[in-house]
């Protein structure tokens, strides 16, 4: 069990590839906190994860905003005593021909896609000592090697 007992953050972990993450991390061990928008998809996925054996949690949140993210990596450091793993999955993508594309689609895209993961990563990292590594799932990666240094692509 490669993340026995790591406490590892999946958002968008409701459905898709964040709930194959969540399965995935649940089975190798770790405690797995389920992030979404959709609660009641969130719920089903921690009570699959708890159903086969697992442990998970889930949390309604909203990945855009800043100040409930830092709030709810407080909470889980306060309750869990640790966070080890922040898999930045949620995302979405607008499939446009490139002409048509509108302020509102582009705007909805930076604003899960780029602010989103810049918000959760830089939430997580203030709750880090300097140990810890965060990896992006989307089409924007990012990596954190400790507080206050990034790199993005
Ligand atoms: N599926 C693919 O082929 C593919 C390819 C390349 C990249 N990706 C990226 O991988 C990630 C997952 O893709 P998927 O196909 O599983 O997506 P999906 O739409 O199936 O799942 C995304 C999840 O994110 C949640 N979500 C959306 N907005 C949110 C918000 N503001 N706060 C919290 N949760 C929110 C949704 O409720 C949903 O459960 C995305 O970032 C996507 O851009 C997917």
């Amino acid at each position: 069990m490669r993340l026995k007992d790591k406490v590892a953050i999946v958002t968008g972990g409701a459905s898709g590839l964040g709930k194959a993450i969540a399965l995935r991390f649940a089975s190798e061990g770790a405690i797995v906190i389920v992030v979404d928008l959709n609660e009641s998809a969130m719920a089903q996925t921690a009570e699959e994860i708890r159903s086969l054996g697992g442990k998970a949690r889930g949390y309604k949140i909203d990945v855009t905003q800043q100040q409930d993210l830092r709030n709810f990596m407080e909470d889980v450091v306060a309750t869990e005593g640790r966070l080890d793993v922040l898999v930045n999955n949620a995302g979405i993508t607008r499939y446009r021909a490139f002409g048509g594309i509108g302020d509102a689609d582009w705007n909805a895209v930076l604003d899960l896609d780029l602010k989103g993961v810049f918000f959760c990563t830089q939430a997580a990292a203030r709750t880090w000592n300097g140990s810890s590594t965060a990896r992006s799932s989307t089409s924007l990666r990012v990596w954190v090697q400790a507080p206050r240094r990034m790199s993005a692509s």
